[in-house]
């Protein structure tokens, strides 16, 4: 029996004011660390092979093109767009985060000699105008703020040559599932999930629009629903921390947390675990 938190009141802060992604120049080693591991277990995830797969396939990317991916983190794309555009083709990875863009380096995507990883925000880079066949972000447009969100998708644009392609892909935080016994407080932890963990957990189903209003032709979207049920995935890890993060912003109680998170313990051990979260693919031309 959960203990109703009626003795806190509700916070009141903007939405995204727990999201790491926000603000990754202010990470400390260990923050760093946890998030390499964290991004690495995510890529591993079949479901996030299957998506990276659709992103070339939608990007039409060949051999001898460039693409640029903006956020690249560990490089997992990056490793994957490598081989399709060949030793005549070329990678840029723009990842502000020192640690990051250090990691991706050396262990990431050292030995493939045509990627090249800077560290910079996409906003800031000095990659030339017109460089790219292909400009991508995975993930990393949910957490920019605004204005620096529009600054960066016309970044991308710009950074785009003329009839090549400008792709956004993202989770959609609200269209987040989990099998919990629990309905009340997963879903206090899923309105703490959508509207803190992100800057905008809405961006995924805005970006079809958004990018027409910035010009973009020729849209296309793509859906592609992650599962798990391994409780070794990213996707557990990442359920438990989302309680705790909830717990330490003071949205629900640190025994609320710990009691959500022992139950979703026993769901697994009865081999039980279930979640689902929708990611959507959006590609569009540069006239
Ligand atoms: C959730 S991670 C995704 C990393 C990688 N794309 C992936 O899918 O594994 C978000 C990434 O966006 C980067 N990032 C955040 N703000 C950025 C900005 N303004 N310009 C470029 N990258 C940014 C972060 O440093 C981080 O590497």
């Amino acid at each position: 029996m959960t203990t109703p938190n009626t003795d806190r009141p509700t916070p009141n802060v903007p939405s995204g004011t727990h999201d790491d992604f926000s603000r990754v120049e202010t990470w400390d080693d260990q923050r760093t660390e946890n998030w390499v591991k964290n991004l690495e277990l995510r890529a591993a995830g079949a479901d996030q092979v299957r998506l990276r797969r659709e992103i070339i396939d939608i990007a039409r990317l060949r051999a001898g093109q460039c693409a640029i991916e903006i956020g690249s983190g560990t490089g997992p794309l990056l490793r994957d767009m490598a081989p399709v555009v060949g030793p005549a083709g070329r990678i840029i990875g723009i990842e502000p985060q020192t640690g990051l863009a250090r990691y991706s380096r050396e262990r990431g995507v050292a030995n493939l000699p045509n990627v090249e990883v800077r560290n910079e925000r996409a906003i800031a880079t000095a990659v030339a105008m017109r460089t790219a066949d292909v400009c991508i972000a995975q993930t990393v447009l949910i957490h920019v703020p605004l204005p620096e969100r529009g600054e960066t998708v016309a970044k991308m644009i710009e950074l785009t040559k003329s009839g090549g392609r400008v792709i956004s892909a993202d989770q959609d935080a609200e269209s987040w599932v989990i099998d919990h016994p629990d309905r009340a407080m997963t879903r206090r932890i899923t309105a703490f999930y959508v509207e803190q963990r992100f800057t905008d957990g809405w961006w995924a189903r805005k970006s079809r629009g958004e990018f027409m209003r910035a010009g973009l032709k020729d849209v296309e979207s793509r859906a592609i629903v992650v599962m798990a049920t391994d409780p070794q995935s990213y996707e557990f890890q990442m359920a438990k921390q989302r309680a705790n993060a909830a717990a330490q912003a003071g949205w629900i109680a640190i025994d609320e947390a710990a009691r959500w998170s022992g139950a979703l313990d026993e769901r697994a051990a009865a081999g039980q675990f279930f979640t689902t979260l929708n990611f959507y693919v959006t590609c569009a031309v540069k006239q």
